[in-house]
């Protein structure tokens, strides 16, 4: 099974940024083997990316989408029009589309069911914050998120990525044991969910990922991958982190 590292630069980068971006990282990343490489930029970006990308081990990713396939939906994007833009996946359920636009458990379904039914693969985000750890709650949040987003859902091209909240643009990491404690935890809600199916599906960590915690991170038996906001936006550093040393 792959790695799956994926760059999430949120409200960042214009078209020409994406394309100065990509003209630097390409060259560093190419000989990568092992690591599936996935860049989620702005909506605007996505066209001028996916043809920088073409005929490259990077793929394309978008940050949300919407549920419907069309009509009037003023300022949403569907499933379809970003198959079309080249994108392999969307990123659903991040804490700041659940905290700034009021997207619960069922929007997040919603969604993630759209994108399965388009051909559309998924990075679910879940995670729990800073007062849910500290009260003893981060597993039933995270059993909540994770079986609520998934209802109805086949596991068929599915990324979970656990994204403590508090972790997220702070420079506080997980630890190593913190974070595979959860992504065992959600490893067996998966398998309840899936049975063996649950075995192929990777789980990502995100949360102040950087060159200098990558090594430790993906050396946990169940952390799979990375998605990755404020240490993506640099060529350098993303490709430090792509290029993360594997254990022997
Ligand atoms: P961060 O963001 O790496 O800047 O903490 C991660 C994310 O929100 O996906």
């Amino acid at each position: 099974m792959n790695y799956f590292i994926a760059a999430n630069w949120k409200l960042n980068k214009t078209i020409a940024e994406t394309r100065e971006f990509l003209h630097k990282f390409i060259p560093e990343v190419q000989q990568v083997t092992g690591v599936d490489i996935v860049i989620a930029p702005p909506f605007t970006s996505l066209t001028a990316a996916g043809e920088e990308i073409k005929d490259t081990n990077i793929q394309l990713a978008a940050q949300d989408i919407f549920w419907e396939e069309k009509g009037a939906y003023t300022g949403e994007v569907s499933p379809l029009m970003l198959l079309e833009t080249g994108c392999r996946y969307a990123i659903i359920g991040h804490s700041e589309r659940r905290q700034y636009f009021s997207e619960d458990d069922v929007v997040v379904n919603r969604k993630i069911r759209a994108a399965e039914k388009a051909g559309l693969g998924v990075i679910f985000c879940v995670g729990e914050s800073l007062e849910d750890r500290e009260s003893g709650k981060t597993f039933d949040v995270i059993r909540r998120e994770v079986e609520m987003g998934l209802a109805e859902v086949d596991s068929v091209n599915l990324v979970l990525a656990y994204e403590p909240i508090w972790a997220i643009g702070t420079g506080k990491t997980a630890t190593a044991g913190q974070a595979q404690e959860v992504h065992a935890y959600i490893r067996k809600i998966l398998a309840n969910l899936y049975g063996n199916k649950a075995e192929n599906i990777r789980i990502l960590y995100g949360g102040s990922v950087t060159p200098e915690n990558v090594d430790s991170l993906m050396a946990c038996h169940d952390v799979n991958g990375a998605l990755v906001g404020g240490a993506s936006l640099k060529p350098e550093s993303f490709a430090k982190i792509v290029c993360f040393k594997k254990e022997n």
